[in-house]
């Protein structure tokens, strides 16, 4: 794909992630209350800042894991095939665990990651999603906990890429081309 020319539009504000990150966590809090087996599993890599935030505001005893999936190339479409690229480290059998993901968009990476979870048997399994964008499902999919609900644009920042890009801007953004598309 050509680099296409684009500028971006703050939708969310760093300020308004902060708040929303320590109410989320509150709620995760009051959820996993008691637990002394708490597995954190962020979904690499788009939810690293995200994961980030979130366990520095959670008040329980947490252990923090990665899985990364893939199913986006390096372009705007879903592949609709997710495949493993790198498993947990640790065991969850019996665990609880609290599944951390940057968008929900059409379902298929986190029907898959749940399945594959599931599978292994934990105590109890909780999906925490910063964004959902719920008029792009195509599976079933709903977070225990979303951040923020958005319409169905191209976002980046905060952690989120376009083409590996704007993962270090501190608020969440849309992306806008400026060109005419047929670059
Ligand atoms: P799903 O399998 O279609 O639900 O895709 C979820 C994954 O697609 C997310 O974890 C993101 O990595 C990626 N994704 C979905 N929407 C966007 C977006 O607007 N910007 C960047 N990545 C996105
Ligand atoms: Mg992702």
């Amino acid at each position: 794909m050509t680099q296409r020319a684009y500028v971006i539009d703050q939708m969310i504000s760093a300020k308004a992630i902060a708040a929303r990150v320590e109410a989320l966590a509150r709620d995760i809090t009051t959820h996993f209350k008691g637990t002394d087996k708490l597995v954190v599993v962020g979904l690499l890599r788009g939810s690293f800042v995200f994961i980030a935030d979130l366990v520095r505001e959670l008040d329980l005893p947490v252990e923090v894991d990665f899985l990364e999936a893939s199913s986006y190339g390096d372009g705007m479409q879903s592949s609709r095939e997710v495949r493993i690229l790198k498993d947990l480290r640790g065991e969850i059998a019996g665990r609880d665990v609290l599944v951390v993901e940057d968008i929900v968009d059409t379902g298929f990476t986190l029907h898959h990651v749940k399945k594959l979870l599931e599978a292994r048997e934990p105590a109890r399994l909780e999906i925490c999603a910063l964004l959902d964008k719920p008029s792009r499902r195509e599976v079933p999919m709903t977070a225990t906990w979303t951040g923020f609900a958005i319409p169905d644009e191209f976002v980046v920042g905060y952690g989120i890429d376009f083409a590996q890009r704007n993962r270090n801007l501190p608020f969440i953004g849309k992306v806008r081309f400026t060109d005419d598309g047929a670059a």
